[in-house]
């Protein structure tokens, strides 16, 4: 089911996410389906558990193409819950960032480049991977709604924030 994705302003965006305890559950494959659902809908590159206002941590991401995102290389379809992140390098990438809850506009970001990451899958299965590039950040990003952290707290430039359609016109980027 396509679930309504809270917006910027929301205090529910702000809380740190608890951590799942039971894996393998119908409650977790209900809320993992309508995750998805919501995030295929609106064409994202992933999605938050707190984003639909559920408090738990779990993430989402992934796609083969993504209207959103033109020049990204595909990212495996991931379920990522209970996080954790280690940077493999103090290099740090600037990229443009957008948020399905922050629709409507895109802000360059700085983040890790190369990074391992763990966590579950819904039946509490190990997930060990390490990721560099677009794929490290979308990681970062989702992560970071787990700690009511979204994009635009990460923003040191704003003179590189700013509406979508003004910042690339007639460029083929959804409106989020
Ligand atoms: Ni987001």
């Amino acid at each position: 089911m396509i679930r309504t994705v809270l917006r910027m302003g929301d205090p529910r965006l702000l809380r740190v996410a608890q951590p799942v305890r039971e894996f393998g559950t119908r409650a977790l494959d209900e809320l993992l389906a309508d995750m998805l659902d919501t995030m295929r809908a609106l064409d994202g590159a992933g999605l938050a558990a707190p984003q639909i206002g559920v408090d738990l941590r779990v993430v989402i991401f992934g796609f083969d193409a993504n209207e959103r995102y033109p020049d990204a290389p595909p990212v495996p379809y991931t379920v990522l819950i209970n996080p954790e992140l280690r940077p493999l390098s103090d290099a740090i990438e600037e990229g443009w960032e957008g948020c399905l809850s922050v629709p409507g506009l895109r802000g360059v970001v700085p983040r890790w480049n190369r990074l391992a990451y763990r966590g579950y899958d819904a039946e509490g299965r190990l997930i060990e991977r390490v990721a560099e590039g677009f794929h490290a950040r979308v990681v970062q990003h989702e992560c970071d709604h787990l700690d009511g952290i979204l994009y635009p707290m990460r923003v040191r430039d704003f003179t590189r924030f700013g509406y979508t359609d003004v910042l690339f016109p007639g460029a083929a980027v959804a409106d989020d």
